[in-house]
């Protein structure tokens, strides 16, 4: 299909690449599949213009296709400047007729004009990773906040971000946080972003983590995703936390737990996954053993103080692709993975299919939602509904080929009973 979009994207040749492993990705999505065969015929969001800023991967390549099939008008920008698929944006540009502004490695000034480009389709609904694009709307094109219905959120910091936007009364529409259906977070942050950053990690560095002194910080979803396959890998994980009760959780999974200041002087691989700024410091680079590799996986890259690590060192270099080496004044060589970006994105391909399925499906079905609901809808964050969370879970089950018992009248009745059976 010749397009008749605007873009930006590296190189519209590797359309037939990214074409290849959508359809890979898609074989493994029959949840967002089935959505979208409804959609086609329902069209529940036919003519609306949705600025979507999500990370450019296979994944999102059949979202914005399942947005499309209901009718959508689909601009996609990266939510990252290191995690975007070029294949899958060209893809996308040249056989999915969808317009994306997004290049692996772009610099910071042309991520924001692609944030920017994808404000400019003037959208109804918007879809963020990370609120950037909410931010922009909030910012300096609050010209446009009357014309949309409404927003979803896809991630923990962004969630946290809107959360604090609501608080101020500055929230300019609704949102629908899509991170908070069970069906997203106990699955995407735990087993996907569990999987995948040990992927990233290894794909850049190809270390052998049997053996390895693993630090983990945070014991979030995604924390204790990361942690529970570090030690599946046969390294011994050692989790930090700033919250007693986390912390009391990890030291009952049966991880070491201990302070940042205590790990640095013992850790081989650090990775951060907090959403939090500042936790891995100077003072604690300083206390590092030669070959320490820094990893980040949260959302920003503000966990690991990398300007810090650039003034400790007196030489740095690329040791491999995604591997940058710095050379402190006593000789210690540590090692940033991904320029500190959420190195599952970087240096790997992402959550696999499996998971994003369902993130995804809650995406696409919060829009229809949203298109429902418009007339009700306040300047709140809204969790996703139960019934969607539930219908998710449902769907999911049956393609996996699982059945579960349901609650028998009598089992529901002594549920809900205070002293039926007592
Ligand atoms: N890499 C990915 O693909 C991916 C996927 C999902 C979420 N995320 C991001 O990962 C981050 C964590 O998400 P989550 O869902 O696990 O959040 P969460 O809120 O469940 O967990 C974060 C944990 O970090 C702890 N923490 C905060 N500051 C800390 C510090 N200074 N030291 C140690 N621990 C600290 C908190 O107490 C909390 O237990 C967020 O930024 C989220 O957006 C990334």
């Amino acid at each position: 299909m010749a397009t008749t979009k605007r873009y930006d994207v590296k190189d519209l040749s590797l359309a037939p690449e990214g074409v290849r492993r959508i359809a890979w990705a898609d074989r493994q999505m029959p949840v967002l599949a089935a959505i979208r065969e409804r959609f086609q015929s329902e069209q529940p969001l036919a003519g609306y213009r949705i600025s979507a800023c999500l990370h450019v991967t296979t994944e999102t390549a059949n979202l914005a296709r399942t947005l499309q099939a209901g009718g959508a008008d689909v601009v996609l920008c990266a939510s990252n400047p290191l995690s975007t698929q070029d294949d899958v944006a060209a893809a996308l540009v040249e056989e999915f007729d969808v317009s994306v502004f997004a290049i692996k490695g772009e610099d910071n000034d042309t991520y924001y004009q692609h944030i920017e480009a994808a404000v400019d389709h003037k959208p109804q609904l918007t879809m963020d990773d990370g609120a950037d694009v909410i931010g922009v709307l909030h910012s300096h094109r609050r010209e446009q906040l009357g014309d949309i219905i409404a927003g979803t959120e896809e991630t923990t910091t962004g969630v946290i971000r809107l959360k604090a936007l609501e608080a101020d009364g500055a929230l300019g529409f609704p949102i629908i946080a899509v991170n908070e259906a069970k069906t997203k977070h106990l699955f995407d942050n735990r087993y996907g972003t569990g999987q995948s950053t040990i992927d990233g990690i290894v794909r850049a560095t190809n270390v052998l983590l049997a053996g390895k002194r693993f630090v983990v910080a945070g014991y979030g979803w995604v924390g204790r995703g990361v942690a529970m396959r570090a030690k599946g890998m046969g390294s011994h994980v050692i989790v930090t936390e700033v919250d007693p009760v986390r912390a009391l959780e990890a030291a009952m999974d049966g991880f070491e737990v201990m302070s940042m200041t205590e790990a640095a002087e013992v850790g081989d691989i650090f990775c951060t996954a907090t959403g939090d700024k500042s936790v891995i410091t100077r003072e604690h680079m300083v206390r590092m053993k030669d070959g320490a590799i820094l990893a980040n996986t949260g959302h920003f890259n503000v966990e690991i103080e990398i300007p810090a690590l650039r003034q400790l060192a007196t030489e740095t270099r690329e040791s491999r692709e995604f591997v940058e080496e710095f050379t402190l004044e006593d000789g210690t060589r540590l090692y940033l993975l991904g320029d500190g970006r959420l190195i599952n994105l970087a240096a790997a391909e992402g959550h696999p299919a499996l998971v994003m399925d369902m993130s995804f499906a809650n995406q696409a079905l919060s829009a229809e939602y949203a298109v429902e609901n418009a007339a009700e809808l306040e300047r709140k964050v809204y969790p996703v509904p139960e019934e969607i969370d539930q219908e998710i879970a449902r769907l999911k089950l049956e393609t996996m080929g699982i059945s579960i018992d349901r609650l028998t009248e009598d089992q529901a009745r002594y549920l809900a009973s205070w002293d039926e059976g007592t």
